[in-house]
């Protein structure tokens, strides 16, 4: 076993200080700083090609820093590197699972590489499996688990050796909403044990639901640090939304609720759509909302609250969406079918 509070540090678990890492031209890190407490979990959140995967590379030893510097539990990750292996566990962004082998056989050639004896590795890998649910399937090769079950198996291995640090690198994308749930549920008990946690995401509501503290990056550099409910204040809290049916009763309706929000209502002449920034007041604001235009005899679809949306914040912040004009479109095009998966979908009524 690791030991897992080296001798003299009693720094933070991770900590990161103007973190450089260019591939030719492309800046991926322009000086990135932050750091994690022992036990806490930090959410790294941020578009595509904003840099999280290379961050947690750098952190994981998989890719030294051009400058700058990172520690895990006091161990620098270029100097220390092998000494900084024994204390992590990572679950990258694509599977590292050997699909031909059965879900036990992968845990358990996992735990013969971090010399568990056999068996001690076939106990751990029981142990494993069934914690992940993953007991039923245990036996059958792993190229037929389902995408949710995949993921499940790969964060398994990555604990194989109970790693004092964890790294998930965006653990539910490509999960549908249930599985992304239960793969929630999963996290949370790793950290109630009290894994030092930092994972990556696309989507501010699993930051929020996981993370005591959200790092956001875009392009390489940290443009926002926070917990999720300081994020949400700063760009004004939950929106109450609802579509006009009658365009000619747009104006009535504005003003029967302008009252309502911080602020006035904004409305997309477009669509009838009219949004009321209503901070953290949200259910209590939708009922009079309702009374409102009940009483002003206007008809509306779609009426409900919104929740803040990462594109919400990076509009706060930076003046432009997620996906900022400048991405590629190869980008764009691969964020498109996350984005339907269903956790960032602005229709989030409660
Ligand atoms: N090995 C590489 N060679 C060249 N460019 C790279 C390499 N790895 C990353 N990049 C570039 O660095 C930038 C940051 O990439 P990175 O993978 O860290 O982003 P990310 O935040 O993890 O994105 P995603 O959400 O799509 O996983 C991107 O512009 C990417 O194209
Ligand atoms: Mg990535």
């Amino acid at each position: 076993m690791p030991d897992r509070e080296p001798a003299g540090w009693d720094g933070p678990a991770i900590l990161v200080e103007d973190l450089h890492k260019s591939f030719g031209e492309v800046q991926a890190l322009r000086g990135i700083d932050f750091s994690v407490e022992r036990g806490r979990v930090l959410g790294l959140l941020g578009p595509n090609g904003a840099g999280k995967t290379t961050a947690v590379k750098v952190l994981t030893t998989l890719l030294a820093p051009d400058r700058g510097r990172a520690l895990v539990e006091g161990r620098d990750v270029v100097r220390s590197a092998a000494a900084v292996r024994e204390l992590i566990g990572l679950a990258g962004q694509s599977a590292a699972i050997q699909e031909e082998l059965t879900g036990r056989e992968n845990l358990e050639i996992m735990a013969r590489l971090y010399h568990l004896g056999r068996t001690e590795a076939r106990r751990r890998a029981g142990e494993l499996l069934a914690l992940f649910d993953l007991a039923d399937a245990a036996d059958r090769p792993a190229k037929g688990y389902s995408g949710g079950m995949q993921r499940r198996l790969d964060l398994a291995a990555s604990l194989v050796a109970r790693p004092a640090v964890l790294f998930l690198d965006e653990p539910t994308s490509g999960l549908d909403p249930r599985s992304r749930i239960g793969m929630w549920a999963v996290i949370r008990e790793l950290v109630a044990a009290g894994t030092t946690l930092l994972l990556t995401t696309q989507y501010l509501e699993e930051a929020d639901e996981l993370a005591d503290e959200i790092v956001v990056i875009d392009h390489g550099r940290v443009i926002a640090a926070g917990t999720g409910e300081q994020l949400k204040g700063r760009i004004g809290g939950d929106v109450v939304e609802f579509v006009v049916v009658d365009p000619g009763r747009l104006a009535a309706a504005v003003d029967a609720v302008a009252s309502l929000g911080d602020g006035e209502p904004t409305v997309e002449a477009g669509d009838g759509r009219v949004a009321i920034r209503v901070g953290s007041r949200g259910s209590e604001s939708l009922v009079l909302t309702v009374r409102q235009l009940d009483a002003a005899g206007i008809r509306t679809e779609g009426l409900g609250i919104r929740r803040p949306s990462l594109d919400d914040v990076f509009l706060a912040l930076t003046g432009h969406g997620a996906e900022a004009d400048s991405a590629p479109a190869e980008r764009r095009s691969r964020r498109r079918p996350r984005a339907e998966a269903g956790v960032t979908r602005r229709d989030g009524t409660r």
